[in-house]
């Protein structure tokens, strides 16, 4: 690795601590009466090319836009930073995002897999470097220096879509793009345990304009420099994600404060979210007519007959009391000309009437 490159690892380490997605509401190692985390509990895969799911995903921040090719997270004006967070947890799983992440300097796109106790495994695109892709984890929220983040060297992450995975057991934790492995740590390399992310995580997607002029000077150098807003827009695009639960269960509970996996009870059943994922696709207008019997089909054919011939006559109703009232008025206007055209004949006739008077006298 070159100096260069390890001072950017360095940097990467210390600062992608900052990132705009890494809180949490209620820190179970804090707190006794944090609310269990629902479970996934099950696979599931999405294309984001109409909607996202709101029961499922919760927007936290800014915008999407849909288009045929997924859901773009973009920024277009100063300071946004569209992000969405799954209301679901997996306790060990697998997390498949097709995307592209956004170039531009300052930019950074991030997929993130996070626990209520701040274990967290991620993904990070930074705008300026279009080479690179950066991994990296914490255990319990420990943000001191370490040797966690690395920055791979990888094929146009901003010009193609490429299938990041991450596959998370007890044992191991894996990073892999298109198929090939890239990167695994086990338990015992994350500090014996003590750093490895090991509790319910939820997964969220955003982007993040790091190198705002507001932020640190420190956050800015990371990013690659400050943003250049003159750029605007910059977009992430998911084609599609699929996540995958290792754990069966209807939600994850922490049963003390050590934040240690052997500590999560799992509670059994399905949580509204597996309700809800197993629910068919919301279907198109085409499908959906394209699946009707010929019977049906018929039967709206006949009634689309029915609303036209409606319209028609409503039309034709219209027309024929638009041009009644046409003739009323045109009836009224020249009675009104007929009486001032009478009153001027009368006028005219005094004026004549007088003139004449006045001639003959
Ligand atoms: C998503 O799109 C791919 C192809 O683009 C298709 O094979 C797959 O069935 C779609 N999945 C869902 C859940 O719509
Ligand atoms: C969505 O996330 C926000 C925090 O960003 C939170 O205040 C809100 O309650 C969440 N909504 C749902 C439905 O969970
Ligand atoms: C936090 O991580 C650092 C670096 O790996 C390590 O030296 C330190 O002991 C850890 N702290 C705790 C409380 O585990
Ligand atoms: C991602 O890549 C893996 C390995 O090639 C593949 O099994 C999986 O189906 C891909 N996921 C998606 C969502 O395309």
């Amino acid at each position: 690795m070159s100096p260069l490159l390890f001072l950017a690892t360095l940097f990467a380490v210390l600062l992608s601590s900052v990132t705009a997605q890494t809180w949490t509401s209620c820190n179970p190692l804090e707190r006794d009466d944090c609310p269990n985390n629902p479970a996934l509990g099950t696979s599931y895969q999405v294309n984001f090319t109409e909607s996202v799911n709101e029961v499922i995903w919760n927007i936290t921040n800014g915008e999407l836009d849909y288009n045929d090719k997924g859901v773009s997270f973009a920024i277009k004006e100063r300071l946004e930073s569209p992000t969405v967070q799954s209301q679901f947890y997996i306790f060990f799983g697998r997390l498949e995002v097709v995307m592209k992440a956004a170039s531009g300097r300052g930019i950074v796109s991030s997929i993130v897999l996070q626990s209520e106790d701040l274990d967290e495994i991620d993904w990070e695109w930074v705008g300026s470097d279009t080479t690179h892709v950066q991994t990296n984890y914490f255990g319990k929220g420990n943000r001191t220096l370490g040797d966690r983040g690395r920055v791979h060297e990888m094929d146009a992450p901003m010009e193609k879509f490429h299938n990041y995975t991450v596959d998370w057991t007890a044992e191991r934790l894996q990073w892999w793009i298109d198929g090939q492995l890239l990167r695994t740590v086990t338990y015992d390399e994350a500090l014996g345990g003590k750093n490895y992310p090991q509790t319910p995580c939820n997964v969220r997607l955003g982007i993040w304009p790091a190198g705002d002029p507001q932020n640190e000077k420190g956050t800015i150098e990371w990013a690659g420099g400050e943003v250049d807003y003159s750029q605007v827009p910059f977009y992430m695009t998911i084609k599609r994600l699929r996540v995958e639960d290792y754990s069966t269960g209807k939600e994850y509970e922490y049963t003390d404060r050590s934040g240690s996996w052997q500590s999560i009870k799992v509670h059994n059943g399905a949580s509204y979210l597996y309700e809800e994922v197993k629910k068919p696709p919301p279907k198109s207008l085409a499908q959906r007519w394209r699946e009707l019997s010929s019977g049906a089909k018929i039967a709206i054919y006949a009634s689309i007959a029915g609303v036209v011939a409606i319209a028609f006559a409503v039309l034709i109703f219209c027309c024929i009391k638009q041009r009644r009232a046409g003739r009323r008025e045109h009836i009224i206007e020249e009675s009104r000309f007929t009486t001032e055209q009478n009153d001027m004949i009368t006028m005219q006739t005094q004026w004549k009437s007088q003139k004449y008077h006045q001639i003959q006298s």
